[in-house]
């Protein structure tokens, strides 16, 4: 049967799974994957490593134009890694420290105009899932298909937790808890583009269901949404 490509939007909490079945969509479509978390996480990243004052809109605006990003195939890995100022800066993103200060350098609305334009961009040619809090509302409002992910706090904290003690043992399911909740706080609450769902987005909650389980229920949506 015929299709059409699309864009498909992936929103939710945190650690909901979002990566896990962005990448397992756009696998599957010959689609481009793009986490849209790594390109403030890597900001982020730009910004504790030189010192920047991001409660000064001066200094962040000076910041930004130094900064350019862009994902390129890791062979080893199979996945796209996202590159600040050309350098690989994938394995470092994930760590507390980002973590501890991404979703208030998210909140910034330079930040958030510079990274959303980019991410427009990506999505001119379609043939993109892209996961986030805003995709489905800001970046892309009239995607052809977008899913709201859920999944109860406590699966949400364990999975986290497995992924983060397997590169750091010491750290413990509280520091986790805390930094996601403290990061859902922040993302449905900041004034710029906040976590919401879009009213036309479907919502899957993933708690109870295998990856393969969940592909599936994405790939009937999208099926929907391409067959002429
Ligand atoms: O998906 P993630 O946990 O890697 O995202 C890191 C942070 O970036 C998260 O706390 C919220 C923010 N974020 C955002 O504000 N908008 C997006 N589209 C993606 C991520």
């Amino acid at each position: 049967m015929a299709s059409k490509k699309i864009i498909v939007t992936i929103d939710g909490f945190s650690s909901c799974g979002k990566s896990t079945l962005a990448k397992q969509l756009a696998r599957e479509l010959n689609y481009v994957f793009i986490d849209s978390g790594a390109m403030y996480r890597a900001i982020t990243l730009y910004f504790l490593r030189n010192h920047i004052n991001w409660e000064k809109q001066a200094e962040v605006i000076d910041a930004l134009q130094s900064i350019t990003l862009h994902f390129a195939y890791n062979p080893t890995t199979g996945n796209s890694d996202i590159h600040l100022n050309d350098e690989d800066v994938e394995p470092l993103i994930r760590d507390m420290l980002v973590s501890e200060n991404v979703s208030a350098v998210a909140a910034i609305k330079e930040v958030r105009e510079f990274a959303v334009a980019q991410q427009q961009k990506m999505g001119e040619q379609k043939g993109i899932v892209m996961d986030g809090r805003d995709i489905g509302t800001t970046v892309f409002p009239h995607a052809e298909l977008k899913i709201f992910v859920t999944a109860d706090p406590t699966i949400r904290v364990e999975r986290r937790f497995k992924e983060l003690y397997d590169k750091n043992p010491q750290i413990t399911i509280e520091e986790v808890r805390t930094n996601l909740e403290m990061r859902d706080y922040i993302d449905s609450n900041r004034e710029v583009s906040p976590l919401r769902k879009a009213d036309d987005a479907l919502i899957l909650d993933n708690s109870n269901l295998t990856r393969e389980q969940q592909l599936r229920k994405a790939l009937h949506w999208v099926a929907e949404r391409t067959q002429l």
